[in-house]
């Protein structure tokens, strides 16, 4: 369990650092303190003077001397290096956030022994919400992000690569609600509306796929056309298009990156 003595430290404080540190202040996590490196500058101070908890560290070095756990959410060439000149304690916790860089990479830059995990948090984690993709197991640390949202442990390295392909599908999503609530302004509606139904459609639509998570998604491609209908014309020109062969495309391109890396 996770005590109230448990310090957290955070290298690398951009944009999916102050995501996880948001969820993990407005969570009920029981921690000490949250340490975070000095860079970014204006992040950093955002987080210390919104957080209670949240305090900014000297250096790099510092963030891991006075942590118990440590999380690494820097871009790859970043991690590339420092993480070779960092001093991490034997059987420190070290959880890495960055996508390109796989278990045994990690392990090379890192030259203790520390108690290696790769994650893939998502910005919702912020409001305590989304899954939060895990490797190796680690009973700890799976309990931890599950008080900010919902942890999904994969056993096997090259398995947890498929889902990191997935997450890097975020991008794609908001540029398609993005076009559809252009779309919608063009046809002079408010932006705000537009975004508004856009929005909480998908979200309504995702939810109710997500509680129905035991039957096939086929089901709610069927249930959701009529044939001749409004949703059958427009999944059908999408099809015939190559909308969906390029989706995987793009997914397999991403996999063959991860797997290099
Ligand atoms: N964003 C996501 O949704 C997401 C999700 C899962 C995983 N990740 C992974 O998380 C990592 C960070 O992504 P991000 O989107 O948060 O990127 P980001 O916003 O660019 O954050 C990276 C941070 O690292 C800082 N930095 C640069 N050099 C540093 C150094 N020598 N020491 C300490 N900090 C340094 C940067 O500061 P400056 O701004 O001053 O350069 C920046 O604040 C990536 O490897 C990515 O693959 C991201």
């Amino acid at each position: 369990m996770l005590s109230f003595f448990m310090k957290l430290g955070f290298i690398g404080t951009g944009n999916i650092t102050s995501d996880v540190i948001t969820g993990i202040c407005r969570s009920n996590l029981k921690f000490k303190q949250i340490l975070i490196s000095p860079r970014n500058k204006n992040k950093a101070k955002k987080l210390e003077k919104k957080f209670k908890k949240v305090k900014i560290a000297k250096n790099n070095q510092d963030v891991v001397n006075k942590s118990d756990w440590i999380f690494v959410g820097v871009l790859p060439k970043v991690a590339n290096q420092i993480l070779p000149h960092l001093h991490f304690r034997q059987n420190q916790t070290v959880i890495s956030f960055v996508a390109t860089l796989n278990l045994s990479n990690l392990k090379k830059k890192i030259k203790s022994k520390v108690n290696l995990v790769r994650a893939i948090p998502m910005p919702p984690i912020s409001l305590g919400l989304g899954p939060i993709v895990m490797c190796p197991p680690n009973a700890k640390v799976k309990n931890f992000f599950n008080k900010v949202g919902t942890s999904i442990e994969i056993k096997n390295e090259k398995l947890s690569n498929n889902f990191w392909a997935i997450s890097g599908t975020m991008a794609a999503f908001y540029e398609t609600l993005k076009n559809l609530s252009d779309w919608l302004v063009k046809k002079k509606t408010n932006r705000r509306k537009a975004q508004e139904y856009v929005t909480s459609l998908y979200f309504a639509l995702a939810g109710l796929a997500l509680e129905n998570s035991d039957k096939n998604m086929k089901k709610f491609v069927s249930d959701s056309q009529t044939p001749g209908g409004l949703n059958w014309q427009g999944v059908n020109q999408l099809r015939k298009a190559g909308y969906y062969k390029l989706l995987q495309s793009s997914l397999n391109n991403l996999l063959k990156r991860l797997n290099k890396s």
